[in-house]
């Protein structure tokens, strides 16, 4: 009996120092881990029950990984629906961002929609917005499927490079969740143009406006909401905005505007505690070149040959991004703002640059 007791008072003195300490700070999480393995699995079962509900009061990202960790454990059932529901009716706390509103441009396909996968996986409400109705949908659906609490995406068709548009993106996203946490300026794309080509103004105007005034207008028209939430902005730009290629000035030049705008908006909105970084992807496989009239076939070619030059052997993925602008519109960087985040499996680390070089594999 009295060693039942003991064994009792040491597990909830466990459960409540990790619940504390984990609260706070989840550097600890693997300590503890450590800590509860040698319990019964009924007994960590139980743990992760308080656990995952006390994550979840703070943080929705703890809280989904907590689900992960819990779901290796007996009782993770219970856990994940006490979490759940403490998710839904926790109210907003100071530090941290509860039931965030995301609005991603260009999600309805690559790098977009993953990111808008992503963040609905984490508990986010996010607009889903593109030229295409019927992508936009799909990918709404699926932010529906992966959502903890069954938020249903705002789908807004949208053309990025008409601001009449984009007033009615931010207009109808606000009327809808009644603010705005995070914009994720990504819908971008490409156009071949070498300065001689005959229609090679029509070309780098058309870039700009797609890749850079676009964000400009939507960051202008969007900077009082974000201002009452404290959120934060995270700019798609490329490793080309910091590196050059032949053929490629109007994106080139449009990318590393961006990348301007990012540190001027962070010096400039910072004292209104809105942060503002930036992410220069390397190569990802998603529909980028099939945009730009490039079939599927040569597309595959193209990333599968350049990952092979890649010092991590591989072309990205949509949600290697994704998961990048998570960790930027998180708490977890609460002290980065005007920072450039390099995600490119080492292409500029190891000069695999040269647009011409590349040439052959399009
Ligand atoms: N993939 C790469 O290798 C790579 C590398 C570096 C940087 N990036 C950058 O990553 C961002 C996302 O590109 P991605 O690779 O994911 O390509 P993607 O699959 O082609 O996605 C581009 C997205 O932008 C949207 N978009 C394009 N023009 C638009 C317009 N006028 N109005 C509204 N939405 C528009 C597209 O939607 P609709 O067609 O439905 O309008 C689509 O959702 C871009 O800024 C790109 O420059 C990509």
């Amino acid at each position: 009996m009295e060693l039942t007791i003991m064994k009792f008072s040491i597990n909830l003195l466990i459960t409540i120092n990790g619940c504390i300490l984990i609260g706070f700070n989840d550097a600890t999480l693997d300590l503890h881990l450590k800590t509860i393995q040698h319990l019964s699995p009924s007994v960590e079962g139980a743990i992760f029950v308080v656990q995952g509900a006390f994550y979840a009061m703070f943080n929705p990202y703890w809280a989904s990984l907590v689900d992960q960790v819990a779901s290796k454990h007996s009782l993770c059932i219970a856990g994940c629906v006490f979490s759940m529901l403490n998710y839904i009716i926790a109210g907003p706390l100071p530090f941290i961002p509860i039931n965030p509103v995301v609005l991603i441009t260009g999600s309805s396909s690559g790098i977009g929609a993953a990111t808008a996968v992503q963040f609905s996986r984490a508990g986010a409400n996010v607009v889903v917005t593109g030229r295409r109705a019927d992508r936009v949908s799909e990918v709404a659906k699926e932010c529906l499927k992966v959502s903890p609490k069954q938020s249903k995406a705002l789908e807004v068709v949208a053309d990025v490079t008409k601001p009449e548009d984009l007033r009615r993106l931010v207009d109808t996203t606000v009327k809808h969740f009644g603010k705005l946490d995070v914009l994720v300026n990504n819908a971008g794309g490409s156009i071949t143009a070498k300065v001689d080509d005959k229609d090679f103004y029509e070309n780098f105007s058309k870039v700009i406006q797609l890749n850079l005034n676009s964000v400009v207008y939507l960051t202008h028209i969007c900077v009082e909401h974000l201002e009452k939430t404290k959120g934060n902005i995270i700019n798609i730009s490329s490793v080309a905005g910091l590196r050059s290629f032949a053929g490629w000035s109007p994106y080139c030049m449009a990318k590393s505007a961006l990348d301007m705008f990012t540190k001027c908006m962070a010096a400039e909105l910072g004292p209104k505690r809105i942060r503002v970084n930036v992410i220069n992807p390397g190569p990802v496989r998603t529909e980028f070149l099939l945009a730009m009239g490039i079939p599927t076939s040569e597309s595959d070619k193209f990333f599968e040959g350049f990952g092979k030059m890649m010092p991590l052997g591989r072309a990205g993925f949509a949600k290697d991004i994704a998961d990048s602008i998570l960790y930027l519109a998180s708490d977890h960087a609460a002290f980065i703002t005007g920072t450039n985040l390099v995600s490119d499996g080492g292409q500029i680390a190891g000069n695999v640059l040269n647009a011409e070089a590349l040439k052959d594999l399009m």
